[in-house]
């Protein structure tokens, strides 16, 4: 199951955990970037997510230097936090996007990223998703398959647009993380398999519009060592090699994927000069641009999700503390049993006993951590729940017809909504009593 999981190895180490956040107690109280987070919570309320953009800063350049001494680009993966603000604070610094579908594209576009800085992945693009990608010029369409393929050749011939192409390679390597975010081990739905990439890749090298570019793989998310990459690496470069040898001459891009782990309790991920030492030295001799596609590395400790408790009570011997934040809010402790860590915005040197943290969703599995030590927090008061910056709110649903939390950027000693609380009327947007009538 990989790390991260509700019940860690060893202590969460909390003092890391906070400097990964960019977050400081100053006399017991919680800031963020000069922001007492109580003061966010007062203004806007709980359920709330929060991002520190200097933290994404922090991370964003820690990694680009690392890979400075290659050409590369790191397409930040949408999907990891999609919010309009996050993506121009990316787009500012640099940064390609990532994206899994016209969704992503059009956020993409709405937060100023240039169409040709933009990679599109995924398994099950639609035609009408191909058609508004090729139009709009994308940088890449990482192919998944070869029906898809012969899809895009259509469209490429329907719009007489000029496609470049990667090939999204499955690349059959094992990553030591959660079965559900494994996503480069065959027999699983993800890329080509490598017997059918050089195939492919004549496809494409026939076809006038279309043009073969990149040869992309992505192992898998939150990995914690360099092992997986240096091998899937070591197989993308063989089928580099294949598909010269086949005469197609046009790949310029290595596209390795996401994944970079992030410390959720005690990990010690690889940080991006381990990542350098172990990637470089494989991609340097073969000339090519190196693509990474990282979204939980970006912003994944750069968010909390701040929330109150509600009540709390006993129940066969067991202690719960009921929160205003569910499995609707943040879903990751309750699909991938996933540890977060729990802290109190105003910390008072309480002793901590275990309390299983409960939402208010009418379903057992609606928990954001089970007997954790806390301290007994009183009615109302406010804790942040670390490392909820990716896959936190793009990940939030409306069941029990609950309203989405407010989204809120802090900045330079600053904060503000950058997306309101979902209004109860917003629940039931275009619905009609009687579509009948
Ligand atoms: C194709 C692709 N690239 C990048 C990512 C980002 O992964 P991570 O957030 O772990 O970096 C994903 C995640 O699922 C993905 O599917």
């Amino acid at each position: 199951m990989g790390q991260g999981i509700l019940t860690p190895p060893g202590a969460a180490d909390v003092d890391a955990l906070l400097a990964d956040a960019g977050l400081e107690r100053r006399g017991g109280s919680l800031f963020m970037a000069g922001v007492p987070l109580s003061a966010v919570a007062d203004a806007v309320g709980t359920p709330a997510y929060v991002y520190n953009a200097e933290a994404v800063r922090v991370h964003y350049a820690a990694l680009d230097a690392a890979l400075a001494p290659i050409p590369h680009r790191i397409c930040y993966a949408v999907k990891a936090n999609g919010n309009l603000a996050v993506l121009r604070l990316l787009r500012d610094l640099g940064a390609g996007a990532d994206i899994v579908s016209a969704g992503e594209l059009a956020r993409t576009a709405a937060a100023g990223f240039p169409a040709e800085r933009v990679v599109f992945s995924g398994v099950g693009k639609t035609a009408d998703e191909l058609r508004l990608a090729v139009r709009a010029g994308i940088g890449h369409i990482n192919i998944e398959s070869g029906e898809e393929l012969e899809l895009l050749a259509a469209i490429a011939s329907e719009t007489g647009c000029h496609v470049r192409v990667g090939i999204r390679v499955n690349p059959d390597v094992t990553a030591n993380t959660h079965p559900y975010i494994s996503t480069g081990k065959s027999g699983i739905k993800f890329g080509v398999p490598t017997d059918q990439v050089v195939d492919a890749a004549r496809v494409v090298a026939a076809h006038p519009a279309l043009e073969l570019t990149s040869i992309a793989m992505h192992l898998g998310s939150q990995l914690t060592d360099t092992g997986p990459f240096q091998e899937g690496i070591r197989r993308l470069l063989g089928l580099v090699a294949e598909v010269r040898s086949a005469g197609i001459s046009t790949v310029r891009v290595l596209d390795v994927g996401g994944g970079l782990g992030i410390r959720y309790s005690a990990e010690t991920p690889m940080d991006p000069a381990a990542f350098a030492a172990a990637v470089l030295p494989l991609v340097r001799p073969a000339g090519l641009t190196l693509y990474v596609e990282p979204g939980r590395f970006l912003v994944g400790s750069a968010g909390v999700l701040l929330t109150s408790a509600l009540y709390r009570k006993r129940s066969g011997g067991k202690s719960f503390v009921v929160v205003d934040a569910g499995m609707n809010d943040l879903v990751r402790p309750s699909h991938y049993h996933a540890y977060h860590e729990i802290v109190e915005l105003e910390a008072a040197n309480r002793p901590v006993a275990p309390v299983d943290v409960v939402g208010p969703v009418c379903e057992t599995g609606d928990f954001l951590a089970l007997d954790r030590p806390l301290p007994a927090l009183e009615r109302s008061e406010r804790v942040a729940v670390l490392g909820a910056g990716a896959y936190g709110f793009v990940m939030a649903s409306n069941y029990n017809a609950r309203p989405r939390p407010p989204e809120v950027l802090v900045d330079g000693g600053r904060f503000a909504v950058a997306r309101p609380r979902e209004e109860l009327t917003e629940l039931f947007r275009g619905e009609r009593v009687t579509p009948l009538d």
